[in-house]
């Protein structure tokens, strides 16, 4: 496993990065990927072959026109799209051999996901929503964890407020301890401030990093702002479905030891 000690001191199941004789713990392991989708105007081939290995605790950025893939391969490595072609392994899984129910059980609880437009229950408070899953995944303290959560996102104040009653921000924030209430080995964003203003999505993306710190999870995030992208550990541009860059960035990060901030209200 990654990291034993972890915030809420609950063992892992060692999913991911569980194989100590592969030196660096491989979280994502794209090989050869690729996506071809059908259309009617024909076959669509959205992805050409990626090769993509990301070792624990990368926060790497997806950058890249509109239309170059960047969404589909989000998809691929959630488990919420299949590839077509070529080898995924997520943690020690192999997605290609999972099940579709299987792969649902591991996205459960093992990758964080959020997107632009929050994806919130609207008639689910902001406890609910994220108490919820974490209920259906037989978590007997789902609602304490919710509520802890949402505290750690300065949204102790909004609990039981509904998606239509909170901002945009505090809509991504709910949204942010949702995606981290199972305790993910991976977080997934896309775009996740591109229907926030400067301020709000700064926020956000404090918040973001902190909280994969924290977590000791992997960052995957797909961003248009080239100052969002030069604050992960590694970029990655796509374009036409094929990786054309990919660069170590020496990341404005602070130290992991450093004190965490305190959530922004
Ligand atoms: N279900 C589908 N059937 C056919 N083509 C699709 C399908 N889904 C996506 N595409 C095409 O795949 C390509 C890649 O789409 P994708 O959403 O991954 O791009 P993106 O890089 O995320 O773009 P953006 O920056 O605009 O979000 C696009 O050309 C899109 O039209
Ligand atoms: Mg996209």
């Amino acid at each position: 496993m990654i990291q034993a000690d972890r915030e809420d001191g609950q063992q892992t199941d060692g999913d991911i990065g569980a194989n100590p004789e592969a030196g660096e713990p491989r979280v994502i392991d794209l090989r050869d990927l690729r996506l071809t989708l059908g259309s009617e105007a024909g076959e669509v081939n959205i992805l050409r072959g990626i090769d993509l290995a990301v070792t624990a605790g990368e926060t790497i950025s997806v950058v890249g026109p509109s239309g170059s893939g960047k969404t589909s391969m989000l998809m691929i490595v959630a488990g919420l799209e299949r590839a077509t072609g070529g080898g995924v392994t997520i943690g020690d899984k192999d997605f290609t051999a999972l099940s579709e129910d299987e792969l649902a059980l591991f996205r459960r609880d093992n990758v964080g996901i959020v997107f632009q437009s929050f994806h919130l229950v609207p008639t689910m408070n902001a406890v609910e929503n994220v108490a919820i899953p974490l209920e259906l995944a037989g978590r007997a303290d789902a609602f304490d964890r919710a509520r802890h959560l949402l505290e750690r996102v300065g949204l102790g104040h909004r609990l039981d407020h509904y998606p239509g009653q909170l901002s945009g921000g505090e809509q991504q924030r709910v949204a942010l301890a949702r995606a981290f209430a199972p305790e993910p080995r991976i977080l997934l964003a896309d775009e996740p401030t591109g229907n926030l203003d400067g301020a709000t999505g700064e926020q956000v993306i404090e918040l973001m990093f902190e909280m994969s710190r924290l977590h000791d999870a992997t960052l995957m995030l797909i961003t248009h702002d080239p100052a969002l992208a030069d604050r992960c550990s590694r970029v990655i541009r796509l374009e036409d479905g094929l990786i054309v860059e990919d660069s170590a960035r020496p990341s404005s990060e602070p130290a992991p030891d450093a004190a965490p901030r305190a959530a922004a209200e």
